[in-house]
């Protein structure tokens, strides 16, 4: 029987002992969180995640469990609650398929034919790319963005039909593309190819509007990593038409040559808007808000989030400027502005990783740790390797370098961005799921392979620069270790994510209490 709640009670203990105390912690944000009986966690943890006074809470809670208030409460989980399972499963099963399972598939391709320009392979490499960025990096955005935004808010989702039609949408939208690229110019290729443009770019706009309807029924004033957050939502929709633009641009290139210049025109610029600036931004917006407070890291010394915010959107700029121009005049004065958007670049992701003190002592360790370590630790090597991509290309005499370009592209969307997907997800999943963090696989496994496979990969890239013959068949081998790590860790999630069906199943079997009846 307990008698008294202190911060290191946990919220499962506390629901438990004293029922109607939930009531207290849907006002602080839980909601549907942790199933029944609300999340394993200690108070203080779910104080620092809520960004709650912990002393304050112990004591309305004492308060509450000392004489509970009349109403009872009934427990019941909504569409709001649960709809992230839905997008990160579609995440799960979009990665082990077109994406990182046919960008294996590539690769091999590559290592097999001993380089990485092969036209025939150009419209696997972009529908594997589109499938990685919109359904992986997208749907995890989206569904994670559905779950905690309204709790980072103390609101609840707007509209949590639409946001599940979402869902529908985009995969819609993915599976179009995907077949719109394999079957260009053809006239059903150019048909999907406006399906895909129409359901993504609707599906985008839903997601904006469900999240800034949200927003506004919060009374909370706004915080500064909702901007990070908004600056991402921009840049999400700026690259879904920019996507869209190089598509039709493929398609009405007459003959091989126009369809390699318009790819080199716009796939480079494509590809920074959505990785340096929606994917630089969310996982910024959400690392300051999530990360500090998850692991108890304490906090910056200097707090320079405004300066991270326009150093990430301004070299993104800047980049894209000077590669256009570079480009279409051959002026080498304008190698200048890309160098120093380089240079910026690197900047933003020192300052960011000294932001969040992802490297400081931590009182609050997780499995999860290694994960986010492991991320901010790519993208310190991905931004090192930025300023040296003109020098690299000067030295070798290539102008641009394909196996460097790539070499570094991989460490950040693997590296960086995906270390960072697996690092969130195995936090929050076991929470949301009310699963004791402490009990479920550590998943070393996984960690250490995506490492090797990475690792591996932007090393070796470079080196088929080099040693083409040892290089290339070593590169293609990796792509498989890095699908084996993520079907190891998907597995791993899906499993938890399911404990908390099984939680619901029994819920719903179990009686009604005789009032709800
Ligand atoms: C996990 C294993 C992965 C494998 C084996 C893989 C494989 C590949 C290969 C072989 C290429 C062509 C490389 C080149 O031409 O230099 C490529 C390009 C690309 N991949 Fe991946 N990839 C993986 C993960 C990812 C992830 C997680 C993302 C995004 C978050 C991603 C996004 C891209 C992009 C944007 C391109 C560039 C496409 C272009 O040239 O326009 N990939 N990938």
């Amino acid at each position: 029987m307990m008698t008294e709640i202190t911060k290191l009670t946990s919220v499962a203990d506390i629901v438990k002992a004293c029922p109607t105390a939930r009531r207290v912690f849907d006002q602080h944000g839980l909601k549907g969180c942790g199933g029944e009986h609300g999340p394993t966690e200690a108070l203080e943890f779910f104080a620092a995640v809520h960004n709650v006074d912990v002393d304050a809470l112990v004591r309305e809670l004492n308060d509450e469990m000392r004489s509970p208030s009349k109403d009872e409460y009934i427990y019941q989980e909504s569409l709001g609650d649960f709809i992230y399972r839905r997008f990160f499963k579609a995440a799960i099963v979009i990665v082990l398929s077109v994406g990182a399972l046919w960008g294996a598939t590539n690769l091999l391709q590559i290592a097999l034919g001993g380089t990485f320009l092969q036209v025939r392979l150009v419209p696997a490499i972009q529908a594997h790319a589109h499938a990685m960025i919109f359904g992986w990096m997208g749907l995890f955005v989206m569904g994670f963005a559905y779950q905690s935004f309204p709790r980072f808010k103390y609101v609840t989702l707007w509209r949590p039909d639409l946001a599940n039609m979402t869902l529908y949408l985009m995969l819609i939208g993915i599976a179009a593309r995907v077949g719109a690229e394999l079957l260009r110019p053809m006239p059903v290729g150019v048909g999907l190819g406006i399906l895909a443009a129409g359901t993504e770019l609707a599906t985008i706009t839903i997601f904006i509007v469900i999240i800034l309807q949200t927003a506004r029924q919060s009374v909370e004033p706004h915080q500064i990593y909702e901007k990070f957050i908004f600056g991402a939502f921009f840049w999400f929709f700026v690259q879904a038409i920019v996507s869209d633009l190089l598509f039709f641009a493929k398609v009405t290139a007459v003959g091989v040559d126009q369809v390699v210049m318009r790819i080199a025109l716009i796939d480079g610029p494509l590809r920074d808007i959505q990785l340096l600036g929606f994917g630089a931004l969310i996982i910024a917006g959400v690392s300051q808000r999530f990360v500090p407070a998850v692991y108890g890291l304490g906090k910056a010394r200097h707090d320079r989030q405004s300066l991270i915010f326009w150093l990430i959107n301004g070299s993104l700029i800047l980049d894209i400027a000077s590669y256009e121009l570079f480009f279409s005049t051959g002026n080498l004065y304008y190698s200048i502005g890309l160098e120093l958007a380089f240079i910026l670049m690197a900047i933003w992701a020192l300052l960011l990783v000294m932001q969040i003190r992802v490297f400081a002592k931590t009182t609050q360790s997780d499995r999860s740790l290694k994960f986010i370590r492991a991320a901010y630790t790519w993208l310190l090597i991905s931004m090192a390797m930025l300023p040296f991509f003109l020098v690299y290309g000067v030295l070798t005499h290539q102008g641009f370098s394909h196996a460097f370009l790539g070499s570094y592209r991989h460490a950040y969307t693997v590296g960086f961005v995906s270390f960072m997907i697996l690092g969130v997800a195995s936090r929050v999943v076991p929470i949301l799921a009310g699963v004791d963090s402490s009990r479920v696989s550590s998943l070393w496994g996984p960690f250490i392979l995506l490492n090797v496979g990475c690792a591996g990969r932007v090393v070796l890239q470079i080196l088929t620069d080099f040693i083409p013959r040892v290089a290339f068949p070593l590169v293609g081998v990796t792509g498989f270790i890095e699908v084996a790590a993520l079907a190891w860790w998907g597995v791993e999630l899906w499993h938890t994510m399911n404990l908390s069906h099984t939680h619901r199943a029994q819920l719903l079997r179990a009686p009604l209490p005789l009032e709800a009846r």
